[in-house]
């Protein structure tokens, strides 16, 4: 099977690169870098960009800048990757796991509506897979608990809710460049944002607490250094200019593959909300029903050459950390038994041609039967 690689490189990152290989800037001053800020911004309706070694430090930077510290409780969703629990933990706040809806993948917005404290400070949606959580519930819950809305959108570069991008919701958004992600540098991140005085905070911050208004050894605040290089940014230009015909061509054939897969009994497929228009399609979300069979079916498809990952082995909470770190977990039903019966199928399958999408499907098809 002709599954295309990932990531893919081409001609164009090679001539950004050595843009940046012919100056004497290499690091993070470069203008390519402040050029990829504003551009990727734009693309998802944001005024600001800050970009970051990676997507967990973009977080932490994020709940930096809102202000979020000890003493106050964050309500994150009980699946997601490591970094959104442990981003709140590393500013000294305590995160609480909600529930996520059982086929959208993504968090219940009435389970944050129950965990609301009074010490909850913020809710950080995580758009799972691409699908954008339900930003017109998540927006009506934060307005009537006066919470602030940091997005996890590490998974949803391109995605839109009614024409509306992914971390355009937020007071803040994060985004992750890591190796596997739909635009990439192998690692980096950037948080978005409308407000300008949080963005000058943040760009401070990790830049060492300097100001644009003085010189480079003029620090005002306690910052660090959480700059990306120019060659990160050379490539995450290129990367960014090829993501819209990418997101045309997984979204084509992501409904070819269901289209094919109709009727086929024993799995159900990630619920895509109506509201959103376009999607990342980072990851293929899907449940073996019944349970028992998701292994075997995992394995049986990575035999027929196609990549299938059994979603994470337990809930954020179920982790080691979480018995000694402060957290408070609610009920989660569902993220509890996704976690015996999802997978993935990563996005680079979706980018194929000629007739993967009718290869794929009859290996799915076979992977499915049981015994
Ligand atoms: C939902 C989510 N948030 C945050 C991150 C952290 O990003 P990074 O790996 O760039 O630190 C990831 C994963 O890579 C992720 O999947």
């Amino acid at each position: 099977m002709q599954i295309p690689r990932w990531p893919i490189a081409t001609e164009r990152e090679k001539e950004l690169i050595d843009e940046v290989l012919a100056s004497p800037h290499w690091g993070g001053f470069h203008e390519i870098v402040a050029r990829f800020e504003a551009q990727f911004a734009a693309a998802h309706g944001c005024r600001f960009g800050i970009s970051a070694a990676n997507g967990t430090l973009t977080l932490e930077l994020a709940l930096l800048a809102a202000g979020i510290g000890p003493g106050d409780e964050v309500i994150v969703p009980a699946i997601s990757f490591i970094s959104t629990a442990t981003a709140v933990s590393r500013v000294g706040a305590i995160p609480v796991f909600v529930d996520i809806e059982p086929y959208t993948f993504n968090m219940n917005p009435s389970r944050v509506q129950e965990a609301v404290s009074a010490k909850t400070r913020a809710v950080m949606p995580v758009h799972f897979g691409g699908p954008l959580v339900d930003m017109d519930r998540i927006a009506d819950v934060a307005a009537r608990r006066g919470l602030i809305v940091i997005e996890d959108a590490a998974h949803a570069h391109g995605s839109q809710w009614q024409g509306r991008p992914a971390g355009s919701f937020g007071l803040l958004s994060s985004f992750s460049f890591q190796n596997g992600k739909v635009m990439t540098a192998g690692e980096g991140g950037i948080v978005l944002t409308n407000d300008e005085a949080l963005a000058a905070k943040m760009r401070s911050i990790a830049n060492q607490g300097r100001r644009p208004d003085a010189t480079h050894f003029h620090h005002f605040t306690l910052g660090t250094n959480f700059r990306i290089t120019a060659l990160q940014a050379a490539v995450l230009v290129a990367q960014l200019e090829r993501l819209p015909a990418q997101i045309e061509t997984r979204t084509a054939n992501a409904c070819k593959l269901l289209r094919l897969l109709e009727g086929v009994d024993g799995i159900r497929w990630q619920q895509v909300h109506p509201k959103i228009n376009r999607n990342s399609w980072y990851l293929m979300l899907g449940r073996v029903e019944g349970g028992a069979g998701r292994d075997e079916f995992c394995r049986r498809l990575r035999e027929a050459g196609v990549p299938c990952s059994p979603y994470y082995p337990h809930t954020l909470y179920q982790n080691p950390l979480y018995r000694s770190s402060p957290c408070r977990v609610t009920p989660c039903p569902n993220a509890e038994a996704t976690i015996a019966d999802a997978f993935w199928i990563p996005h680079n399958v979706l980018l194929g041609a000629g007739g993967l999408m009718e290869e794929v499907a009859e290996a799915v098809r076979r992977a499915i039967l049981r015994g």
